[in-house]
């Protein structure tokens, strides 16, 4: 059993895309573990995003995962971080396979409707950014 951290971020979800994105995670045979809603400053995206920190893009990423509330989930199955990447495409929505999140609702390499884990210990340092233990559920035995 293995968990990720997903993210539907503010382009998705103020275009009220949130509920369609659900339904293709639980389609998928992903399981919600946790789930909030967030809006966060600019330091919180900033150590989220710190490997990331000076990269040319960095400013704009910071700036578009601010300008609006974020939904942030704990998917669990079976294989969850390659499982919820296939669901996403990959991070250029123009390249993405058709049917993906980012191929359907992203609009740019920067505004892609989605993020996920892309590692084990990346997950681990993801989830627990956002979520403590007493916040996500447990996988049944
Ligand atoms: P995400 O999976 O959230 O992880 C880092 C993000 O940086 C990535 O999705 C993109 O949305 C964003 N980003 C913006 N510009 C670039 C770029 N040129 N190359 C890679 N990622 C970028």
């Amino acid at each position: 059993m293995e968990q990720t951290l997903a993210i539907i971020k503010p382009d998705a979800f103020s275009q009220r895309l949130a509920g369609k994105i659900i339904d293709l995670i639980l389609e998928a045979g992903l399981r919600i573990a946790a789930v909030k809603v967030v809006h966060l400053t600019r330091r919180q995206a900033e150590g989220f995003y710190h490997v990331h920190a000076g990269k040319f893009f960095f400013g704009g990423l910071v700036d578009f995962m601010t300008e609006g509330p974020v939904m942030v989930m704990v998917l669990e199955s079976d294989n969850a971080i390659t499982r919820w990447r296939e669901l996403m495409g990959v991070t250029d929505p123009a390249k993405a396979d058709a049917g993906t999140i980012r191929r359907r609702f992203g609009s740019s390499v920067e505004r892609n409707a989605a993020h996920g884990s892309d590692h084990p210990e990346t997950a681990a340092f993801e989830i627990h950014y956002f979520f403590n233990d007493l916040e996500i559920v447990r996988a049944n035995p």
